[in-house]
């Protein structure tokens, strides 16, 4: 998955955005958080598509979407639609109401992907993640979400 970050991403915010994205993956995602994320395979094994999410422990009602993506050769097909689905499915299943997710400012694809899906925007929150790091905050409400009554 490191691998492909810096294509699948296309470079965004150059140098420091490829060393923010490779930090967003330490090894524990993969060793404490698989039961609560997802990853689509090719048929030849490489990635191509995942999403990295898990239950709040402090907010019994949350569920967080910590990372997603998805080949650029496949965007536009509901990959990602499908994952936050199979996501939200889980999420309601373990009683969450809630999930939350954060993007960069300067990804408005994924502001968009985001808001189509049903997710509510705040502001940008300057600094959210450390100095220079300014996030924009995502938060659907499953109860109202579409796919609720399926
Ligand atoms: C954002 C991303 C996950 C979307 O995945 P995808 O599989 O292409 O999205 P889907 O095909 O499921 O699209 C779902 C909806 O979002 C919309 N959407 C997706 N990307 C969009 C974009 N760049 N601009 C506008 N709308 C977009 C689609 O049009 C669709 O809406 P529709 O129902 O009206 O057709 C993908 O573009 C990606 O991996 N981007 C790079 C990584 C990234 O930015 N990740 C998110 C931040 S961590």
């Amino acid at each position: 998955m490191l691998a492909v970050l810096d294509t699948w991403w296309g470079g965004l915010k150059g140098a420091e955005g490829a060393t923010e994205r490779a930090l967003l993956l330490p090894r524990l995602y993969f060793q404490h958080f698989t039961t609560t994320s997802f990853l689509v395979e090719r048929a030849d094994g490489e990635v191509a598509a995942f999403l990295v999410g898990f239950l709040s422990q402090t907010e019994p009602e949350t569920a967080y979407v910590h990372f997603v993506g998805v080949d650029p050769a496949l965007h536009g097909r509901g990959i990602g639609r499908t994952l936050y689905r199979a996501f939200f499915a889980l999420a309601r299943s373990q009683g969450r109401r809630y999930v939350h997710c954060i993007t960069s400012p300067e990804n408005t694809a994924s502001q968009a992907f985001h808001t189509r899906l049903g997710f509510s925007a705040s502001e940008v929150k300057p600094d959210y993640d450390g100095p220079g790091l300014d996030r924009v905050a995502f938060t659907l409400d499953l109860a109202t979400e579409p796919t609720a009554s399926h």
